[in-house]
């Protein structure tokens, strides 16, 4: 640096140019907040890190991004922020969020420099972000009866909230839009159906509004309509394929709230947009699940395994790896008939905080004969900060914060939509079914399955 503000003393000298600004120089040796550093923040970051959302703090100017440069430099290089689990070069995904290598070595140099802010007029327009649901105005909008309320400090909180939704028929679903009350503290959600009661009276049996869960809502769920996190997009799916929403069902709202330091209240919403072209698929799910988590105290590096063969051609959709607080990697990987290996996902330092629904950026062929493995580790060490047993304990399966799961939902549907059945009978084929917004075999399936044969027409998929 010494040496190049040298070089501009000596370039000013020689040609005596005070009209040349000194600034221009030096942005095309370093890097400035307004011309380099600000579209990076702007494009990347912005979407949590901006006033009301949850990012626990604002970078939209120069003085919130130079305050914290150093800081800014470190959890983009160490790829914590922004936040995205799935190793980039392991599966190709929609939506991925993540810095170019260009991006950190421009976040570098303008560290050295000082983080300097620059020519004001290098400075792009604050982004913007469309207010209200992002895909338009939806059939039915599902709501929280009244505000939950957080507190200013407390532990993270995980909560379910059953809201009736009394549709009279199956329905068939070609989106759902989750819409936080307050972006601040709701950290993400997921979307269960419950059409057995269950979920109603764990909230009857629980004071204040829903009841607390943690790692699955605390029953078997009968459906589901995917998930949210800060920064994903309204879960549509591709034409033609869609989700059921089975009878007379609950949406049961799992939310994890993160509060703020300020007390505050959120009343989250669900858009759901009904098909309106013929259906030609029904979406079901794989779940790679292995019960036999038996952790022992101490260990660091405990391993675990599952695999299935798919009896049928299906396309994969998207996929969601799922553990606790022991969690350390998991990988599933599907070895097709021909010998040849498709990544499917691999999260190399999970974190519980940040479980995402990958979205394939294409979907996934995986023919009949293709082997799904999981393979998974976890770690039940007292240096692993997020143990939750302090000196460490035997952890086995289970959805409460002390105990762990293995598990892993992809969301498939299959080439031939009749070959629907089949996929329910793999090891648990329902939960997988549920988990990823299919349908179960005893109830309102065959019906939906009939009026995806006969090509359901627009008109006849009005709201009941
Ligand atoms: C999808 C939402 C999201 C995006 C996008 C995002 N952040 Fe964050 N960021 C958060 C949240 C939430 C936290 C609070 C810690 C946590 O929950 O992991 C956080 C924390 C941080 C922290 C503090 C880390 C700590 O250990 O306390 C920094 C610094 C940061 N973000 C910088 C960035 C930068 C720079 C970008 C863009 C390159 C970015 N973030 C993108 C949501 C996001």
């Amino acid at each position: 640096m010494r040496i190049k503000l040298q070089n501009l003393l000596i370039f000013c000298l020689l040609f005596g140019s005070g009209s040349l600004p000194a600034a221009t120089l030096l942005a095309a040796e370093s890097a400035t907040f307004n011309k380099d550093i600000a579209p990076i923040l702007f494009k990347n970051c912005a979407s949590c890190h901006r006033p009301g959302e949850v990012g626990p703090f604002s970078l939209l100017k120069y003085e919130d991004a130079k305050k914290r440069a150093e800081f800014i430099r470190e959890v983009t290089h160490d790829r914590r922020m922004p936040p995205w689990k799935a190793d980039p070069d392991y599966g190709h995904f929609a939506d991925v969020r993540r810095l170019s290598d260009d991006d950190l070595k421009t976040i570098d140099l303008w560290v050295k420099a000082g983080a300097p802010e620059g020519n004001p007029a290098d400075l792009p327009a604050q982004p913007s972000f469309a207010e209200g649901w992002q895909l338009g105005e939806p059939d039915l909008i599902l709501k929280m009866p009244e505000p939950f309320s957080i507190p200013a400090q407390s532990e993270d909180i995980y909560r379910c909230f059953v809201i009736p939704i009394g549709n009279e028929t199956d329905r068939t679903v070609a989106a759902v839009e989750f819409r936080p009350g307050n972006r601040s503290v709701v950290h993400h959600a997921i979307l269960y159906l419950d059409d057995s009661g269950v979920a109603r009276r764990r909230d009857a049996s629980d004071p204040g509004q829903g009841y607390r869960s943690f790692g699955g809502p605390g029953f078997v769920p009968t459906g589901g309509l995917g998930g949210w996190a800060p920064g994903s997009s309204a879960d549509r799916l591709p034409d033609g394929v869609a989700k059921a929403l089975r009878a007379k069902s609950d949406l049961v709202l799992q939310i994890h709230y993160h509060p703020n330091g300020k007390p505050e209240t959120d009343q989250s919403q669900v858009g759901i947009y009904f098909t309106k072209k013929p259906v030609q698929h029904m979406v079901t799910g794989i779940a790679l699940l292995n019960p036999r988590v038996d952790i022992p105290p101490g260990d660091r590096n405990w391993e675990i395994t599952d695999g299935v063969t798919l009896p049928v051609d299906v396309l994969a959709l998207g996929i969601s790896p799922h553990m606790h607080l022991l969690g350390k990697d998991m990988q599933v990987t599907a070895e097709l008939p021909d010998g040849s290996v498709v990544p499917m996902v691999r999260v190399r330092d999970w974190d519980f905080n940040w479980q995402g629904s990958y979205r394939y950026a294409e979907p996934v062929r995986l023919p009949k004969g293709t082997r799904i493995r999981l393979i998974a580790h976890y770690d039940n060490s007292a240096d692993n900060p997020t143990n939750p047993h302090s000196p460490p304990q035997r952890v086995r399966w289970g959805e409460q914060t002390t105990d762990e799961m293995c598990l892993c939902t992809i969301q498939v549907y299959p080439e031939r939509p009749e070959n629907l059945r089949q996929l329910f009978k793999l090891p648990h084929g329902r939960l997988g079914a549920a988990l990823a917004g299919g349908t179960l075999p005893e109830s309102g399936w065959q019906t939906l399955l009939r009026r995806v044969r006969q090509h359901l027409s627009p008109e006849s998929d009005d709201l009941d």
